[in-house]
């Protein structure tokens, strides 16, 4: 081969692994300000239409609440975002550059999406203080994530977590003696150590009280702008202190969105009270 040949051979290689490390490794560009693009996505489970062509689009930064009837798609939407459920058809971008939909689990979590289920998954023996500090160390096991000695910037993080998260005062407490409220906090707190950009909420006040809902949305409010957040709820009043009376809500229905707008013009809209409120 000539020096020029192997020269040539050698950028194709190279640029060749480039590309293939691209989709685990490539930072998140937020290129027009928008941290997720949901582009006519649709789902049949057994011939039954999930989710019909939805599209919607999350800025950086903002705070959407996702409000619908049971069964309008809100959980299988979220399980496309994080790469549970594959979409038969449509696009799911995270930035301007990163394709979910060729992500498996993992990496979606490891390019900065963080999702909160319903039920509370921490370790009950272990402490609050512990639990972040697996979360921070998640590529370790158990044990030998313990042993390792946390750096003084880590330190700070959890601590400041502790504090977002209003659980400074039980940071030695075993987490199987919180409350189901501040259980639900101390699985945000985990999903925070890693510094998801955009995190998914599906339900997070149910079964809490009204003095733990309010404080959630007074958390939520302040993670806003920081990290994009997604909120699906049901419960109208932490919806109401959610948005302020200025930001948009997206009602879904039948696997697409209804209505989108604020608060009272979507609670004012007459097919969102037939399908929704008005039940
Ligand atoms: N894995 C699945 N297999 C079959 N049907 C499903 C599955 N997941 C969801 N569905 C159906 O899809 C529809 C939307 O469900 P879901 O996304 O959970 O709605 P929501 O969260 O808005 O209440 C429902 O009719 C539900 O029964
Ligand atoms: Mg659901």
């Amino acid at each position: 081969m000539t020096p020029d040949l192997m020269e040539a051979g050698a950028r194709a290689l190279a640029a060749h692994q480039a590309r293939s490390r691209a989709y685990v490794s490539d930072e998140v560009y937020f290129g027009q300000g928008v941290a997720l693009y949901v582009d006519e996505i649709s789902v049949s489970f057994d011939g039954f239409k999930a989710l019909n062509a939805l599209s919607l689009t999350i800025d950086v930064g903002e705070l959407r609440c996702i409000i619908g009837p049971n069964g309008a798609g809100k959980t299988t939407m979220m399980d496309c975002i994080t790469g549970k459920t594959r979409p038969d058809s449509g696009r799911v971008s995270f930035g301007s550059n990163i394709d979910l939909l060729r992500l498996s689990e993992p990496q979606i979590a490891q390019a900065g999406v963080g999702r909160k289920f319903q039920k509370p998954t921490v370790y009950e023996q272990l402490t609050v203080f512990e639990n972040l500090e697996l979360a921070l160390k998640a590529d370790r096991r158990v044990r030998a994530a313990l042993l390792h000695r946390l750096t003084g910037a880590q330190r700070d993080r959890i601590g400041e977590v502790l504090v977002l998260i209003h659980l400074k005062g039980e940071a030695q407490r075993m987490a199987g003696l919180l409350s189901h409220g501040q259980k639900q906090w101390l699985e945000i707190g985990m999903l925070l150590m890693q510094d998801p950009k955009l995190l998914l909420l599906d339900e997070p006040v149910a079964g809490m009280t009204d003095e733990e809902t309010e404080r959630t949305a007074e958390l939520f409010l302040s993670l806003e702008g920081r990290h994009s957040l997604v909120v699906v709820e049901h419960d109208m009043k932490f919806v109401d202190q959610l948005t302020q009376g200025r930001k948009k809500v997206t009602v879904l229905h039948e696997g697409s969105v209804l209505a989108e707008g604020l608060l009272s013009e979507v609670q004012a809209n007459e097919k969102v009270v037939e399908v929704y409120l008005g039940r």
